[in-house]
């Protein structure tokens, strides 16, 4: 049973990638607490609720539904659903179970950051992209009209519980995007990884538990030693941004309707090699290792009728752009990145257009 610590100011933890894991779930839940409320999606419910109502013999639980969807993350579900949690009788003694995927993860934990200022979240993430990135680390948020989790708070949980078990019921789609996610750990890390995907892709496509548990541990205990050693992103957790601030422009661009996170994040990666090329921060030869493995994992879904320059200019409403400054985060080599920040507008502009070319 691979089990990686997070120790942080903000909570100490275990995220546990275990098969059949989510029987457990009660072992999790606060043993004296009130209520507890599993914040999840129709959709999951229907495919995974079982499992998890198993796992939660003896513990009563209410189920909440949020509306699934990128574009839906956003704070009007949230208060409707803390209204709900009031009605059925929440206190500040209850618990919260966010049960899905990132979006799930992400606005159920924001709700119990907020929620009569802050009460427990136990993660229990059922997609890939949640189970390697998500759902570890404490970030939690909804997005604005104007850019991507705009309105957020770390709120760090109980544990999180990954059971790889949860994935066969995973769209191809929704499995592939969380590969993108793990490619970033290979390249931001993880060489190890980075070799072992370019090796297995056969066996990663196909599911086959090994390699998926392989890669999913890998990645789980890269995000664990990168939060413990920098919970509020001043320093090393930025990295985990590679490819994240071309991919959020990219979904605010579109509304949040076309692209999944982790194919955002994979055109996002594409453009950062473009970029780190261009500005001399990566050679050649490894430049050709990263854009063969998104090609090996891809194809991504096309970019089709996007401006490069509307592109440049939703920059600008990152998070990570401090005064008018943008931050990039470049591969140096496979398993090293930097974080460059005032590169000129006209780079990033052409990288981009080769990108997307
Ligand atoms: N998903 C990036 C982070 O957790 O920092």
């Amino acid at each position: 049973m691979p089990s990686f610590r997070v120790e942080t100011p903000g909570g100490c933890y275990s995220a546990i990638v275990e098969r059949g894991i989510l029987a457990q779930t009660a072992q999790h839940v606060p043993r004296h607490g009130g209520k507890v409320f599993v914040v999840t999606t129709e959709d999951v419910w229907r495919h995974q609720g079982g499992a998890l109502a198993r796992g939660l013999v003896g513990v009563a639980h209410e189920a909440l539904y949020l509306p699934g969807g990128e574009e839906q993350k956003r704070f009007g579900p949230l208060e409707r659903l803390a209204e709900e949690m009031v009605a059925r009788g929440a206190d500040r003694s209850s618990t919260v179970i966010a049960f899905g995927g990132g979006i799930v993860t992400d606005m159920a934990g924001f709700l119990a950051a907020i929620f009569m200022r802050g009460i427990p979240v136990l993660q229990v993430p059922t997609t890939l992209l949640a189970q390697v990135d998500a759902a570890i680390g404490g970030k939690t948020g909804v997005n604005l009209a104007r850019g991507k989790n705009l309105i957020g708070s770390f709120h760090q949980p109980l544990a999180v519980l990954i059971d790889p078990d949860t994935l066969a019921t995973l769209p191809a789609r929704e499995y592939r995007a969380g590969l993108w996610e793990i490619v970033k750990a290979g390249v931001i890390r993880e060489a190890g990884l980075f070799r072992f995907l370019a090796k297995h892709r056969e066996d990663v496509l196909a599911r086959r538990p090994d390699a998926v548990d392989r890669i999913i541990a890998d990645a789980v205990r890269m995000k664990a030693e990168v939060v413990s050693a920098d919970e509020r992103e001043g320093d090393v957790r930025r990295m985990l941004n590679f490819g994240h601030t071309f991919g959020h422009a990219l979904e605010a661009e579109t509304g949040y309707t076309r692209f999944l996170h982790g194919e955002a994040v994979a055109w996002g990666m594409r453009a950062a090699v473009h970029l780190a090329q261009t500005t001399g921060h990566l050679s050649a030869e490894d430049a050709v290792d990263v854009l063969e493995m998104l090609r090996l994992y891809g194809p991504i879904p096309p970019l089709d009728g996007i401006a490069p320059a509307h592109l440049l200019a939703r920059l600008v409403h990152d998070k990570k752009t401090v005064q008018g400054r943008v931050h990039f985060v470049l591969p140096v080599r496979i398993g090293e990145v930097t974080v460059a920040a005032g590169v000129d507008d006209q780079l990033v502009l052409a990288s981009i257009r080769s990108a997307l070319s």
